[in-house]
């Protein structure tokens, strides 16, 4: 017997997909998420159904997965910066010589940034691998992840930053729950008018609001590049500069794959139009979700178990009193 089954896909960045006897053919398109629907199928056929399944979802993978030849320019040390798998891995070394790092093609203004990341492993002491926006210039913005090695066994620290019109010394500070250097993780920012949103493993860590009302500055006007770097961060990073690098264990190397902007480029100085004004507001809709009561839990979770350091309690620091947004 015949009957219809529907089967709804979200795809995630957009695509156009059209089935063409038995394969799907899929191409990258802007708009919002499209679903697919697949009809008329013999409920015997089951099995054909998982089997198109598993070619849909790996025909989605292979097209989706992030070539970082397209996204981005290897900007800093030499050979030590390595494209791998047709585009799919890359790879950032520190020996004792130089780091190395790079930086995306495009510029955005909003948007959110997804990049996994699996860090150095074993001894990194002293090392710093950095994820971060910056737009250009003197009074720069910049949301920042740095990542301080440490000693084989030894926590890692997650140190983020936000500057704002040239001003930072907005510090947080974390532990993770994982060791980020066993498997890959994504760390991803959410970038809009009213927030930034750091994100580990797609759980809220730390949310910065705009408080231009009461004379905040916030980054909304200068677009950003998203950029990574390993670099010798020894006389402060472990322990506060205790612990050195020990450059018989190098090269250090951190390995990066599915990176993700689902963001609005900045074209040759224009605002952003159009299909990117949608991301944008794509971006608004998903800080609503992310911070929704789970949401919020998840963060009061991070931020009463694992944050060690934060700039808003920090009083012996700002001596004059804490920066205004603390208050809030
Ligand atoms: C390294 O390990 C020590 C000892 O456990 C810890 O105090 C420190 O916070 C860790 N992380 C860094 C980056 O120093
Ligand atoms: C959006 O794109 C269309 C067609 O490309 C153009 O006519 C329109 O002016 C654009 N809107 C904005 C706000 O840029």
């Amino acid at each position: 017997m015949d009957h219809t089954i529907y089967v709804l896909f979200r795809v995630d960045p957009p695509a156009s997909i059209q089935a063409l006897e038995g394969t799907f053919v899929i191409s990258k398109q802007p708009g919002p998420p499209l679903y697919v629907k697949i009809e008329k199928m013999s409920s015997s056929s089951q099995a054909s159904l998982r089997f198109l399944l598993s070619i849909f979802m790996s025909v989605v993978m292979v097209t989706f997965a992030s070539n970082f030849y397209n996204d981005v320019d290897l900007t800093w040390g030499d050979h030590r910066a390595n494209i791998r798998n047709g585009g799919q891995i890359l790879t950032l070394s520190l020996d004792h010589e130089s780091g190395s790092g790079f930086q995306s093609k495009n510029e955005y203004l909003f948007g959110r940034f997804d990049m996994q990341m699996k860090l150095v492993p074993g001894d990194s002491a002293g090392t710093v691998t950095t994820l971060y926006l910056s737009s250009q210039g003197g009074a720069h913005d910049e949301i920042d992840f740095e990542f301080l090695g440490n000693l084989s066994g030894q926590p890692y620290i997650l140190s983020t930053n936000i500057y704002s019109q040239g001003k930072g010394d907005r510090e947080q500070q974390f532990y993770l729950w994982f060791d980020p250097t066993k498997n890959f993780h994504t760390y991803s920012a959410i970038w809009n008018r009213r927030k930034i949103i750091f994100l580990v493993d797609n759980i809220p860590i730390r949310v910065f609001s705009n408080l231009e009302s009461i004379g905040v500055p916030f980054p909304k006007s200068q677009p950003m590049r998203v950029y990574s770097t390993i670099w010798n961060g020894d006389s402060w990073a472990t322990r506060g500069g205790l612990v050195k690098i020990d450059w018989s264990k190098a090269p250090f190397t951190a390995t990066y794959r599915n990176y993700i902007a689902n963001a609005c480029v900045w074209i040759s100085g224009k605002p952003c139009r159009n299909k990117s004004i949608n991301a944008a507001e794509n971006v608004f809709a998903e800080d609503k979700a992310i911070l929704g009561p789970k949401g919020r839990e998840r963060l009061r979770w991070v931020q009463k178990n694992y944050m060690i350091y934060n700039y808003c309690t920090d009083l012996k620091r700002f001596p004059k009193g804490l920066p205004p947004e603390c208050k809030r």
